[in-house]
């Protein structure tokens, strides 16, 4: 990573996590509840999603304020999806963001509801911000919830987890794997951008720039993702790596091999870097984001 772009993220990260725990209610929620939500959302991460919303606000000269809310929300549902993902009936994984999983410190029963209750904060966190935001309307609020709802839903971001699940132990084609990763794991990256093109107030042609690049570089993601987990450092990345082989899940390097995977990996993020220069958005840190989603170790 370039000492510029490990500077941005150091700076753009610390704006967001100034901001998660903020936004969760506490009073009249039941202390043990708070917590596991708050572990989770806390633990660290690369907070990726956050960061993009703020990068495409930078990128059209607005302020970043404008996005937080927005981001943290993302960054919920997000936290979210890690908690129910490692769960016994579905990963099984004992550790995630370099801490015991929320399931193993608080229990399955609260681990779901902490991950329920992230997900239904999400949108309370973005109708209440934005309702007293002078600058955002409420047409744009509305925009983000459905766009939310969509990527986060059946034909998003559950859908492909569902996919995902009924894909273990099978061998399926490109077609349906790229299926389960383009909606478990790009759907929200892709509203991150749209998200932010909305709050930034791009023009259609801008949008679909966007929505393009977060469609690539959200798949590149995972298939990044796949690669870690066969040639990663667990204790770098703070989770378990070969668990995807174990649990004989449908992974790019399984279906392609690892140099296929990679040369595929590689000329996904080109084209999300060239569908904003095709769009004449001149934002280094989108481009440099696009490069940390290939070259990133965790
Ligand atoms: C992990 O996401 C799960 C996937 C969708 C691949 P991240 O790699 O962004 O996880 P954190 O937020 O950095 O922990
Ligand atoms: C996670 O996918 C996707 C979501 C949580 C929505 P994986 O199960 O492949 O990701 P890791 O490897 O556990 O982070
Ligand atoms: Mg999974
Ligand atoms: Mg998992």
């Amino acid at each position: 990573m370039t000492a510029a772009l490990s500077h941005y993220l150091q700076e753009k990260i610390q704006l967001v996590e100034q901001n998660l725990l903020p936004a969760l209610e506490r009073e009249g929620v039941p202390p043990r509840l708070y917590e596991s939500m708050a572990y989770s959302l806390a633990a660290g991460g690369k907070r990726l999603r956050p960061v993009l919303v703020l990068a495409v606000l930078e990128a059209f000269g607005k302020p970043l304020e404008w996005g937080m809310p927005y981001a943290v929300a993302l960054e919920m549902i997000h936290t979210y999806s890690l908690i129910h993902d490692d769960l016994p009936a579905m990963d099984d994984d004992d550790l995630r963001r370099g801490k015991p999983t929320n399931h193993k410190v608080y229990g399955e029963a609260t681990a779901i509801l902490a991950g329920d209750a992230l997900l239904t904060r999400a949108f309370a966190h973005i109708a209440e911000a934005y309702l007293q935001h002078p600058a955002v309307t409420a047409e744009t609020t509305v925009k983000l919830i459905a766009e939310l709802g969509l990527r986060a839903g059946a034909t998003g971001m559950v859908g492909g987890q569902m996919a995902d699940i009924e894909g273990e132990g099978r061998s399926l084609s490109l077609d349906e794997l790229e299926y389960i990763h383009r909606h478990k794991t790009g759907d929200l990256l892709l509203a991150a951008l749209l998200g932010g093109g909305y709050l930034a107030q791009a023009t259609e042609t801008q949008i679909a720039a966007l929505a393009k690049y977060g469609t690539c570089i959200g798949l590149a993601f995972q298939i990044k993702d796949d690669i870690l987990n066969v040639e990663g450092d667990a204790a770098l990345m703070g989770k378990a790596v070969g668990s995807d082989e174990q649990r004989q899940k449908a992974t790019y390097p399984a279906l392609l091999g690892l140099q296929e995977a990679k040369d595929r990996l590689a000329s996904l993020v080109a084209e999300a870097k060239s569908a904003l220069v095709q769009a004449g958005i001149a934002a280094q840190s989108l481009t440099q984001l696009a490069d940390y989603v290939k070259d990133r170790q965790k």
